[in-house]
Formats: structure tokens, sequence, C-alpha cells
């Protein structure tokens, strides 16, 4: 009899509040799994519940909710508004006090029963409820999916239901807690109001802060400053700029005497040293508590997991680390991923079938695909050896549209969604900018390249399937990839790519190869700016023909636009016109 597991991270009040997800397992084998944002189109989708992730995971199984062992919930919504109500008793005054307790309690009790309403309006009766702490699933989600023994588990976020850091041991299939860093004591939360403060969105722009760090220097004055709020190192803290966003961000103007910005974009040099300082305080944060805790645990495998794991600098600095032998950070590593670690300890299991792939969401077939361009009266065509033409397409400077399989669960577009082009001239990066994806044009991008040949462009190479981690790439191959090396310091944040992992993509790649001598593509992911990855075969259609790409691939067949035959005549038609 096979068990079922549904993992949810369910976002609704007393919960997180970002990235709902819903996962299923069927024994020690997750079947399927899938954000919220890829099936509603709103990116992070703020405050809800998971209602067609888990309708998607259910279809995948063909059973209806009841037929769950359990549904995971990676939240204990109890001690988050538990802890919720503590915090506001420290904050406030009496009256505020009272009110907070009340709206704290109140928001308790709708949290459980309209976690229970939105599970029955699926449609049949609801399986036994698990709720496991946030953090703990995190440490799941790091642990279990690798072959270490035992490992040292760092998990860092924005908050679980108190925590905002934590170390774990893990040893074989248990996670024994070493260390806890709580609320408002958060790297995340400090990241997040250096983030906003740079005019960004919180849970959104942390990336493009961690993107900007490089351009900017150590700058003393700004680093003093900083540091009569918080401090870095193993008993870090940095509760004095956590408490809210809004009372960080005024204290921050009044440190530096600078309004806060509105809307990222064009920084001064004052604004990229200040994302450097941001990064480098969480970096040598991080490196301080691995370092520590490796030596007192006796264990040179480090694992990570949460949102602030993301930083794939950090992880950088992590991997590089004298007491570091293997290094493993969970590629959806934020609150999506707390699904995937309910899901693992609901099973009760702790060794589980491909648990380190990301490749669960939907999938098209053929003839489906088919169905929907001759809906749209799209013509297509059904190349006999589509990795090569697409490989000589890319080679001539094509940017490509690149629609596989089943979509990928996390940040990276890693070859199922992909929009792909060639690395070897930093023109490509200011086309893909250009063109397809009007975003900031000094965010770099990021290459995939096969495994087999990572040591001849990597210092340090080890394989890095899933973008989470940042290599210095050898000098004599800069010029080979330079599309794809951020543009201020020289590295870059690969996705080694094996056959087993990804066939039809490493068939490209090396077809790339054949031609170019490179076997490496640049691999952004298929989405507008602003929109979560694409997930259907229409919506790739749509962003197809609102974005600058010449040619969409949808599984067996491509696309391409009528200006690509008709290029020539067009342009001395408009010459004639504007004369
Ligand atoms: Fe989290």
């Amino acid at each position: 009899m096979v068990k079922r597991v549904l993992g949810i991270n369910p976002t609704t009040v007393g919960t997180g509040q970002h990235d709902p997800a819903a996962v299923i397992f069927e024994d020690d084998e997750l079947v399927f799994g899938a954000e919220e944002e890829r099936f509603n189109r709103d990116k992070h989708s703020f405050e809800t519940f998971p209602e067609q992730s888990i309708s998607a995971c259910l279809d995948f199984c063909d059973i209806t909710l009841s037929a769950c062992d359990t549904i995971a919930v990676s939240w204990k919504p109890k001690a988050k508004t538990k802890y919720d109500l503590k915090l506001a008793l420290d904050r406030n005054g009496l009256q505020k006090k009272a009110y907070q307790a009340v709206k704290n309690m109140r928001n308790y009790k709708i949290s459980l029963s309209k976690l229970k309403n939105n599970l029955a309006e699926l449609g049949s009766s609801i399986p036994p409820i698990e709720t496991y702490n946030h953090h703990y699933c995190h440490a799941a989600s790091a642990f279990f999916p690798t072959d270490f023994d035992e490992a040292l588990v760092v998990t860092v976020d924005g908050r679980g239901e108190k925590d905002a850091t934590v170390v774990w041991k893990g040893d074989r299939g248990s996670l024994e807690r070493i260390r806890t860093y709580e609320y408002p004591n958060s790297l995340g939360a400090f990241f997040g109001t250096i983030t906003t403060y740079l005019g960004y969105r919180v849970h959104n722009g942390e990336g493009k802060i961690m993107g900007l760090a490089p351009y900017g220097k150590y700058n003393k004055e700004i680093a003093d400053k900083l540091l009569t709020l918080v401090e870095p190192g193993v008993d870090y803290d940095v509760s004095g700029l956590n408490y809210h966003a809004g009372e960080a961000n005024t204290k921050l103007e009044e440190l530096f005497e600078k309004p806060k910005k509105s809307g990222g974009g064009h920084f001064t040099d004052w604004e990229k040293d200040l994302a450097h300082i941001a990064q480098q305080f969480i970096e040598e944060t991080i490196a301080e508590i691995v370092e520590t805790y490796s030596h007192e645990q006796d264990t040179s495998n480090v694992c990570l997991a949460g949102g602030v794991a993301l930083n794939c600098k950090m992880n950088k600095r992590v991997m590089e680390l004298d007491v570091v032998d293997d290094f493993f950070a969970q590629p959806v590593s934020h609150d999506a991923g707390s699904a995937i670690g309910a899901g693992m300890l609901g099973t009760g299991v702790t060794e589980f079938k491909q648990t380190s792939e990301v490749y669960w969401g939907p999938e098209y077939s053929s003839s489906q695909i088919k169905t929907i361009l001759e809906e749209y009266k799209i013509r297509y065509a059904e190349p006999d050896n589509l990795e090569r033409e697409i490989a000589q397409r890319l080679a001539e400077g094509e940017l490509i549209g690149w629609f596989q399989g089943k979509l990928e669960m996390g940040p990276r577009a890693l070859g199922n969604r992909s929009i792909l082009a060639d690395p070897r001239s930093v023109d490509s990066r200011d086309k893909v900018n250009k063109f397809v994806k009007h975003r900031e044009e000094w965010r770099p991008f990021a290459p995939s390249l096969l495994e087999s040949a990572a040591e001849e462009y990597l210092i340090n190479a080890r394989p890095a399937p899933y973008m989470i981690k940042t290599f210095d790439v050898y000098d004599e191959k800069k010029d080979e990839i330079s599309a794809v090396l951020h543009p201020a310091d020289g590295t870059t944040r690969p996705q080694t790519v094996r056959e087993d992992q990804n066939r039809r993509y490493h068939t490209l790649l090396c077809e790339f190869e054949r031609i170019t001598n490179v076997p490496v593509l640049l691999n952004t992911s298929f989405n507008d700016s602003g929109e979560p990855l694409v997930n259907t075969p229409t919506e790739a259609i749509k962003d197809f023909f609102g974005m600058g790409l010449d040619t969409l691939v949808l599984g067996d067949v491509t696309v391409e636009k009528p200006i690509r035959d008709d290029r020539e005549k067009i342009r001395s038609e408009t010459t004639t016109y504007e004369q």
C-alpha cells in the first residue's frame, strides 16, 4: 500500500507570508511539486492558500484529498501566534498590547479554521494534519536529500515561528538543534531591510542587492555607522535593524542622513558600497557560524537552507572555507522548499529517491502542444534534429525560448523553462536585457555548462546543478563566456548538466560545443520582468510574441515569427514609409 503525504506551505494567517507551495510524496519519493505562483501568475503569492498547487498534486496522482495519509504543514501556527503576541507585548504600550493580544488570538483561531476551510473546499474529507516547526522543515529539506552520514545544517531565513537562524547537527536520520537565534535577530530581515532601503521590495529584491554588491567597495564610513546598530559574527546581533521594515528604514535614514530610495534601477557609488557591506556582513557572519560549529560538531559536511541560502555569493564563501569538504544548498531554499521538508518529515522516512532534483511540476505532451498551436493558428515546424538546429541558431546569435518537460520548482530555470543565448559575447547579455528581460542592464546572467567541462572553466570546480553556488573562472577562459560572468568581479553562477539530469538539454549543449567549441549557454528564466516562470505552453507563446525572442521551442516543435522570413522586405517597406 502506497503511503501518500501532501507537504504544504500554506501562507495563510498564522503561518508564513510568501511562496505557498505543495508537493506530494509516494512512500520515499517526491513525485510532484510546484509553487502556487506558477499557477495564479502572482509572483511570491503573498498570503495565498496553495489551492491550485494542491489540486495539481492530487491530479498528478489521480486521487482526491482524502486519499492522502497525512497533510504535512511547514509551520506551527499556534507557536507563531504565541510568539507574535510576545513580540507585540515587548514592543507596544499597554493599550496597543491589549489590542494586539486580542488580534493575535483571533488570527490564530482564524488561521486554523481557515486552513481547514481551504482544504475542505477541495471537495473531500480532510486527512490528519501534522504541523512541523518551520526551520525543522528547512533543515530536513537540506539534509535528507544528501548522502551525508552526518553534517552541520544551518537554516537561515527571515523568520519561522520564532527562529531566524538555527544550527543543527544532522546524524543519519535525525536532526538535533544546536543553537537558535530568535527573531527579530534575523539575517534575512536585516538583508530585507537593506533591500527596501535601496528601493526594492522585501522577499523579492534581495537577489538584486546581492548582484549589485560586487559593483561596490568597502567604505569605512558606511561600515562604521552600520556597526553602531548591528554586530557581525557567530554571536551576531541585528535585532536593532530588523524589528519592523518601516522602523528599520527610518533608523537607516537617520543613521546615514539619506532618505530611503524610491524604486531600484540606477545606483550611486554610495548605494553600491552599502550593498557591498551588507553582503559582506551576511557572508562573514554565516562563515563564522559554519566555522565555529563545524569545529565543535567535528564535521566537514555542510548543508544550508532557508531563503538566505539562495544567496549564492554567500554559499561560495561557505563552500571555500577550510573546514568545509562537502557542501549542499537546497535549491528550493525559500519558503516553497519548506513544503518539501514538511512532506519529508510527514513520510517518517529519511532516505529519499530523487529528492535532489527540481523537475517536479506540470508537463505537456507533444500532442497537447500541437493542439494549442493549431487553436491559435500558429505555424510550427518539427525538425528532424531539434537540438542541432537550435544549437546552430544560438551560434548565429538568436535568442531562444526553450520549453521542455516538467516545470522546475524553485527560483531558477534549469533547462526546462529557459531563455537561451550564445554566451561568447557581452552583446548577448545586452540583447537579452534589451529585447527579452526588460531589466537593469547591470544585472548578471548565468550559464549552463556540461558537467564534464566544469574543471576547464571553474576554479575549485564541483558539480553545481542548481545555480545556487558561485565560482571564480580561469582567466584564460573568461573571453569564451563573457556574457555569463558578473561584470564587476568576473565570477559565475553555473548550472552543471549531466545527461542523466536532463537528456535533451545535455544534447543541446553538446551540439553547441560541436559548432563553437564552447560547451556553455547563457540560461535565464523564461518569463518577462516581474512575472513568475512560465508554466504552460500558452504562457510561453504569449511571452514569445511579447518579447524579442527569435525562436520558440515547445517540446519537439519550433515556432518562428513572420518577421524572420520577411525581415528584409519589412525593412525596405519601413524605409520607404519614413521617406
Ligand atoms: Fe523560511
